[in-house]
């Protein structure tokens, strides 16, 4: 029997592939997309289904209790995505992190807990940079579900705090929780400030990439539609209490994605900027996906490079009016049009 899903941060990069992904392999599941549209927050990513009867969108913050109580009723499950995700972001000003993603998701699941208690899944979208960092110059090290947490930057921190509160309320209040604990994602609407889709536009439009420090950090990059369909198998078959990473075998140098990613766009190797490194830049991430393949028969189908980059970058480079109206806040115009007159 079908459940109402409700997804938070459907209107970010990864929340609307997860959208697009429920409403095309589930068909007897309804989606509940609530979002606080902030800066990263866009509906045109999700423009086909803005009609459809088993979808429906839900403008909120996730720390409006008010506005929870009203949509948690009619709620089966959660997948826990909105946050603020940018690591740069949470260099210059952290305060807005803590507050949306440690304390919004507290909100989030005493909404969950007074309403659905402990009927009904929570699935909380973590992430791989909660373990901190791994060396560069040994190669077998991974992150297993096991490694003490010990998050670096901000953004991380309050990450792990969210990760952590999720799994104190399986403890304290035996809600059925579960969290997953990703690696960098790639693919479609992506907001372009991250780097693919930042240096992919700066070099279709003929400008310089900024390259962090010497560009030997590691990151194990994974296709978000893959990402997507390791959240759904946690959702089903998750063990309650359990985190599970999730990762592509897939590790790059930024040099190395950066050399890859002229190449695609036809510039050379004068297109890059050498810019000072990120404050405290983790070096090397990279996961061990044992668990979930093991216990959850998951396997990444869609991530294998270079054919699954060359696909994202052919997206950018045929979506620019998408690429133009995120990066200049013409994307409200849409959700005044669609939205805001019905609400
Ligand atoms: N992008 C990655 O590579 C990656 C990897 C692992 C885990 N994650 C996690 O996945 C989740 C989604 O990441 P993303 O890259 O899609 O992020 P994103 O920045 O593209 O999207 C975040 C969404 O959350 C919404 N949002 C932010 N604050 C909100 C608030 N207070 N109330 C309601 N909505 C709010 C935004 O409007 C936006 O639509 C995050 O929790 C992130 O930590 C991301």
């Amino acid at each position: 029997m079908g459940q109402t899903i409700l997804v938070t941060g459907g209107a970010g990069f990864i929340g609307s592939n997860l959208i697009r992904f429920i409403m095309q392999n589930r068909p007897d599941d309804r989606v509940i997309n609530l979002d606080g549209l902030t800066y990263a927050g866009n509906l045109e990513s999700l423009a086909e289904f803005t009609d459809n009867p088993r979808y429906e969108f839900v403008h909120s913050d996730i720390s409006d209790s008010e506005k929870l109580d009203e949509v948690m009723p009619r709620v089966d499950c959660v997948l826990h995505l909105a946050a603020e995700s940018h690591v740069d972001r949470s260099i210059h000003d952290p305060s807005l992190f803590l507050r949306t993603n440690i304390i919004g998701t507290q909100m989030l699941l005493d909404a969950f807990k007074k309403h659905k208690g402990k009927d009904g899944r929570f699935v909380y979208v973590s992430t791989d940079e909660v373990y901190g960092e791994l060396p560069l110059d040994d190669k077998s090290q991974l992150f297993t579900e096991s490694t003490p947490l010990k998050p670096n930057s901000p953004y991380a921190v309050s990450k792990t705090g969210g990760d952590m509160l999720a799994r104190a309320y399986w403890h304290t209040y035996g809600m059925d929780v579960c969290i997953t604990r990703c690696s960098n994602n790639f693919g479609p609407y992506q907001f372009p400030e991250k780097v693919i889709p930042l240096f992919v536009n700066n070099l279709i439009e003929g400008k310089t990439v900024p390259l962090y420090g010497d560009g030997s950090n590691i990151r194990d990059w994974l296709h978000v539609l893959d990402h997507c369909e390791a959240i759904c198998r946690v959702l089903d078959d998750g063990k309650s209490g359990e985190a599970y990473n999730i990762g592509g075998n897939n590790e790059r140098s930024n040099l190395e994605l950066t050399r890859m990613l002229i190449e695609l766009c036809d510039r050379d190797e004068s297109a890059i900027e050498r810019v000072p490194d990120r404050l405290g830049h983790d070096k090397r991430y990279a996961i061990d996906a044992t668990k979930i393949k093991r216990e959850l028969d998951w396997e990444p189908t869609r991530s294998a490079w270079p054919e699954a980059l060359e696909l994202t970058v052919q997206w950018y480079k045929d979506n620019r009016a998408w690429c133009d109206h995120v990066r200049s806040g013409e994307y409200r115009r849409f959700y005044e049009q669609n939205y805001a007159a019905r609400t």
